[in-house]
This record gives C-alpha cells, structure tokens and sequence, in this order.
C-alpha cells in the first residue's frame, strides 16, 4: 500500500483493490477499474500533485468502505446521514456515561450503611475457666474453646467476648494480671491463643479480648517497681501518706467492700485499689502509663483479636484532691461506711479526662480498622447506675468516637419487678437517653451478676431470651444462658465471690456435663440439674430453651425490620410488654408481645389500627402456640410467655407515632427492585 498523507497527493495504490468494498449494484469490481492508477495519474497537476477538490470529485462516485482513504472517509463523514447519528451516537455515549457516574454516586449517597459485625450477631461471653477443659484439670481453657466452636455456628453467632485469660495470681481470677502480654498456663499457651484466633477467624468468628485497664496484679512488675521507687515507675500507681495503723486518707471504698487504701510496708505509703488490695489502681494522670496500656492495645491487635472490652473504665481517673465522698446518708457513722452504696463515687469515677484517655484507645483501634471486614470493636463496661447520662456519655460524641457502645445493664434489674411496665421502663431507659445514631446494645446476664434463671426464675427465661433478641441492637448473652442454667449453690467465701454463676457449661448428660472428659475434676461444682438441662438434649428438643435461643436469632439476623428497623412501644401493662418491629417500605413487620407478669393475659390492641385484625403467632415460648391465631383483641399470653407475630401491612405504625419509636440509622426498602436506602 502506498498511501501517503503528508502532501495533498494521494495515491490509492491497493486500496481501491480492497475487498470490501462493493457498490450499490454490486458491481464492485467494475467500478475499481473506473479509478486506475493510470487515471488518476491523469488529473495530476504541473508538478505531480492532485488537488482535494478535484480527488473529492472523483471520489462522490465512490461508496465507503472498510479501509477507506481519508479524503472518501471526510467526504462521507460530513454528510448528514452519516454526521447526524454520529453525533447522536457521540452525545448519548456522554449522557449515558455521566448518568452512571451519577447513579454511582447517588447509589452510594444513598445506602445506609451496611451492619458491622459487632451488630449484626450477638455477642457470647465465655468465662474461659467454664467453658470446657480441655487437659483434665479441672479448668476450662483456650484448647476447650477450641474444641467447641462448633457451638457458635449451630447458635449462628459471629462475636465471641473470652473474660480475662492473662497471666495472673486469680485472686479475682483473671481480673489481677500479672503480665499482660502473656497467657496464664492454666488456660494453655500464647501459641494456643493463636491456634485458637486462626480457627474461629476461619469460621468466621470475631474473638474479643478482656482488657484491663484500671489496675494490675500486686504481683505485676510496675507494681514492684513502684513500690521500691524506681524513678520511671514511682508513680505507675496512686500512692499517697498515711501510717501502718494510722487513720486511711479518705473514706473511699472498694468495689468490694472497705477501705479502697492499703498501707504498703515497702514504700511506706498507702495505696488506691477500688477493687480487691491484691488490685493497686494504675495511675492515669501519668502519661507513660497511658502510653503502656497503648502498646498492649496495639499487641493484641497486631495479633488479630478483633476487639476489646474494657473493664472497669470508669474508674480509670480518681480525683487529684482525694477529698471525702459525699454520703449517700449524710447521717450515717462513717465507721459504717463500707460500701459502695453508701458513697456517692463524685470523686472516684468517671473524672473529667477520663473520655480523652478512651477516644484515645479508640482512635489507636481505628488504625487497625481500615482493611474491610477488620473493623475492631470497642465495649467498655462503664454502668453508671444511678446517671444514665453518664453512661451515655461512654458513646462518644458526634465528632469523636469512644467505643461502639457502653454496656447495657439496666435488663439486669428485670427480674426485681417483674411485669410489663417494669420491662418497657428499662427498656426505656436506654432507648430514651441514647444519643440520637447510636447503636443500642443488651445484657441479661454476665459473670458478676445472678443468672436469670436463678433470680427472675425458671418461668421468665425464654421470655428474657425473646427480650433480648427481638429489641434493637446487640444482645450480649453469658455462656449456659442459651440453656437457662441456673446458678449454683455454693458458700460465697467473701462478699466479691461471683461462684455461684460460674459453674461448668453444661455440654451432655455425661460425667462432668461434658465439661471434662478426662478426670473428675470440676473446678466448680456442676449444677445437678445437669443430665436435663444441657446442650446436647436441647439440641433434639424444638421445645427447648436453646432451640428457641437458636429460632430467634436467626430469624433477627435474616429479617431487616427485626435486625435494622424501627422499634415502637405498642402496649406495657402489669403483665404484657408489647412492640413493634418494621421497616417503611416493607410489608412484613412483627409485633412481639412477651408476659413478664404474674397472671396470664389477655392483651386488647384493637385501638392499634395499624395492626391487621387477625395475627397469626410465628413463634411462641410455649411451642404447642406456635401458628395460633388471635383477634388483635384478644391476645393471650401465659405467665413467662412470649410471641412473635408476624403480620402483613401497607400502614407503618411509626409515621403516625414517631414519639413511641426509635431507629438508629433510618433505612427504607424498595420492594420493587429489594434495596435498601437512605430515607
Ligand atoms: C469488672 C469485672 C469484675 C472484676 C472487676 C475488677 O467489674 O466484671 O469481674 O472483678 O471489674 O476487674
Ligand atoms: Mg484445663
């Protein structure tokens, strides 16, 4: 081909022998001898060179083709015929492009944010002494664990909350820590702890660790430093005078009972514990101690743990004064002030700077939450019982994360009034202080608190289990809940002793429950209830407390308005809690109503206009219920029962009662092309 451009000259060579070409009558090939080398030779001028107009004149009689020259391609690219859907086709191309980047951008503006991990699946705590031994001390410990992670696929449950396992004297049986990058050899070694996090990270299981920032072990090496002044760690701890039998320096008392100081005969000067001696209280005003507690964070995480909850935190920062609490009896003898009821804490929690020291732990586990899907969570456990605004303010503000949520501990009274209006009450108390976005959570049970079973009572265990898993937000569920074990009767040796709700899971009817297959050791006694109420037996049973526990957790997990929706008060009266659970945009909704009374009910909600007259029960704690149909003014339920209806509805209740609703992040379903967005 011999085609040049650089000229107006043009020579067609073996163009005009493409083959491609054909004419409108099809006779291609006669044409191509029409316009010979030869000829268009003719038409050259003076000096060899063809002019444009002149090669535009010849070429009219030329159709397009593939491989065409240029002067045939701009002759027939500037007609209409050809121009027009070119420039239709060049504007349509742009339209549609910008369109897509606006539907990606609108797309992404619009969806709500997906559930982190941390919501979307319960969180089980397990009291690693309790959970299953795996080497036949009588223990429980990391391999036990290990062995039983099966446990949490068949519950569906993704997060799992392991209480302390760091090296330590177990005076509070873990709570004191010697080291805290090391594991105590009775739950097993640092390389059983990796074992462990890569198989539930295989699973799909989060771990989150205990962390413990308030104090150590007496036994730790700050401590011994401390007490001997080594300059750098002379102020680790919370020293301040006093004399060996001289008079303490305040009237602060320990978490566990008496005077929070203890005189050190080392250093010659007391020491700050708000909980057990054994349990000197780190001392936060010192930089160096903050940036300790940092690096154990960033430890753990480089190890992969997903997550923290922090102990104690409220009690991180004591104020520098040490002045006397007030009194809660104002009249009282102060020889008589022992507790920590009989002090109101102004001085000894939750001090201001306390919240900058936890944004601060949080924003180091920001770092490591950037790759997706590695989110690392953050509980603190920071109840302020008698201010629930400063409980809240363990959520963070708007501008700065703390962690994900405070834990929830007002469900934990339930059983000291049992009746409807006692339920919706602390409900309400959490749902009516929390700041507005955030993310509720629940606790019905944990390693310092009687088991429900054993203060509600038998009859209100899946009725609290239905509680808990149909609210809004996280459940926190303590091992052997899912079963409704029962605490055990053994001799409290002293007033911080929590036995009684820490005895062995109860896996079969086998010696030791299953707990230990090896000798017959239990470091606890087993509940002897044991060869009825276990896992094993309750798997066959559909009827059971852990088939029920199972039911309703994956029916919230699978269904938005129970995992992502509006919650709505419905009715509470001295027996029935009711409310609604619904999504705008989705027809299906649930109308739960659970029986913490002391009579059963027949329950009228026929003034709810927004209900369908009929409901039909999905699921009710008294199985021989289930697919009952009720009039919605005639709803019965029985002492400890509870309902899940699931109706049908084109009417949400919560326009019409936003003042009875709540909803973390509002999102709406669009049924038509099933999406969630933004509303
Ligand atoms: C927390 C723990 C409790 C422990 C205390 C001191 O309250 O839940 O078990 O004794 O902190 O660490
Ligand atoms: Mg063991």
């Amino acid at each position: 081909m011999s085609y040049r451009n650089d000229s107006d000259s043009v020579e067609l060579g073996e163009c005009t022998r493409n083959p491609g070409y054909k004419d409108a009558d099809g006779d291609g090939p006669a044409a191509r001898d029409n316009i010979s080398v030869s000829d268009s030779e003719e038409k050259r001028d003076s000096i060899g060179v063809k002019r444009l107009s002149d090669a535009r004149d010849e070429y009219t009689q030329i159709k397009p083709y593939a491989g065409m020259p240029k002067e045939v391609l701009v002759l027939y690219s500037s007609k209409a015929r050809y121009r027009v859907p070119r420039e239709i086709l060049f504007w349509l191309t742009v339209c549609c492009t910008l369109a897509l980047v606006a539907v990606t951008i609108a797309v992404i503006a619009l969806s709500p944010k997906c559930l982190s991990w941390w919501q979307a699946s319960p969180v089980y705590q397990i009291y690693p002494r309790s959970f299953k031994d795996s080497d036949g001390d009588g223990v429980g410990d990391l391999k036990g664990i290990r062995e039983k992670l099966d446990h949490f696929e068949y519950l569906n449950i993704k997060s799992i909350w392991i209480s302390p396992f760091y090296r330590s004297p177990m005076k509070d049986f873990g709570y004191d820590v010697e080291d805290f990058r090391d594991i105590d050899p009775l739950f097993g070694t640092m390389k059983d702890f990796e074992d462990l996090l890569a198989a539930m990270h295989s699973k799909g299981l989060k771990l989150i660790m205990d962390f413990i920032p308030n104090h150590t072990s007496d036994l730790h090496r700050w401590f011994n430093l401390s007490r001997t002044r080594d300059p750098h760690y002379e102020d680790y701890y919370v020293w301040t005078d006093c004399k060996p039998d001289g008079p303490k320096p305040n009237n602060w008392v320990s978490i566990f009972g008496n005077s929070s100081w203890t005189y050190d005969e080392v250093r010659g000067q007391c020491y700050l514990h708000q909980f057990l001696k054994e349990q000197p209280d780190l001392n936060f005003r010192n930089p160096d101690v903050i940036k300790e507690m940092i690096d154990i964070i960033h430890f753990w995480l480089e190890k992969g743990v997903d997550g923290f909850r922090m102990d104690a935190v409220k009690h991180m920062l004591e104020a520098p004064h040490m002045r006397d609490e007030p009194q809660v009896d104002p009249n009282k003898p102060p020889e008589l002030v022992t507790t920590e009821w009989d002090l109101h804490s102004d001085y000894t929690t939750s001090q201001v700077g306390l919240h900058d020291i936890l944004r601060e732990f949080r924003a180091q586990m920001d770092i490591y939450s950037q790759e997706p899907g590695r989110y690392r969570f953050m509980v603190t456990e920071s109840y302020d019982y008698e201010e629930v605004y400063k409980t809240m303010m363990y959520y963070g503000s708007r501008l700065e994360k703390e962690g994900d949520f405070p834990f929830n501990f007002y469900l934990l009274d339930l059983p000291h009034n049992t009746s409807g209006v006692w339920a919706k009450h602390l409900v309400h108390l959490w749902m009516g202080n929390m700041p507005k976005g955030k993310w509720p959570n629940w606790v019905v049970g944990n390693h310092d608190r009687t088991r429900i079973s054993s203060s509600a009572g038998r009859l209100y265990v899946r009725a609290i289990n239905m509680l808990l898993l149909t609210l809004p937000g996280t459940a926190t569920t303590y091992y052997g809940e899912e079963i409704g074990m029962e605490n055990i009767n053994v001799l409290k040796n002293n007033h911080a002793s929590r036995d009684p709700q820490r005895s062995p899971l109860q896996w079969n009817a086998d010696t030791n429950a299953g707990f230990n297959e090896k000798t017959n050791l239990t470091w606890l006694p087993l509940h002897p209830d044991y060869e009825t109420v276990n896992v094993e037996a309750q798997m066959k049973d559909d009827g059971s407390v852990l088939a029920q526990y199972r039911f309703l957790n994956t029916l919230r997990q699978s269904e938005l308005p129970l995992n992502r929706g509006w919650f709505c008060y419905v009715h509470a009266d001295a027996n029935v809690f009711s409310y609604i659970r619904e999504l705008d945009g989705l027809k299906r909704a649930f109308l739960i109503v659970v029986n913490f009374g002391k009579e059963s009910a027949v329950t009228d909600l026929s003034s709810v206009r927004e209900l369908p007259d009929e409901l039909k029960v999905l699921m009710s704690t008294t199985i021989a219920n289930d697919g009952k149909v009720f009039p919605k003014s005639r709803i019965q339920t029985e002492v400890g029962e509870g309902l899940v209806i699931q109706y049908s509805t084109n009417t949400r209740f919560n326009p019409n009662h936003p003042e009875e609703c709540y909803i973390s992040e509002k999102a709406c379903y669009l049924e038509t092309i099933d999406i969630l967005y933004k509303c």
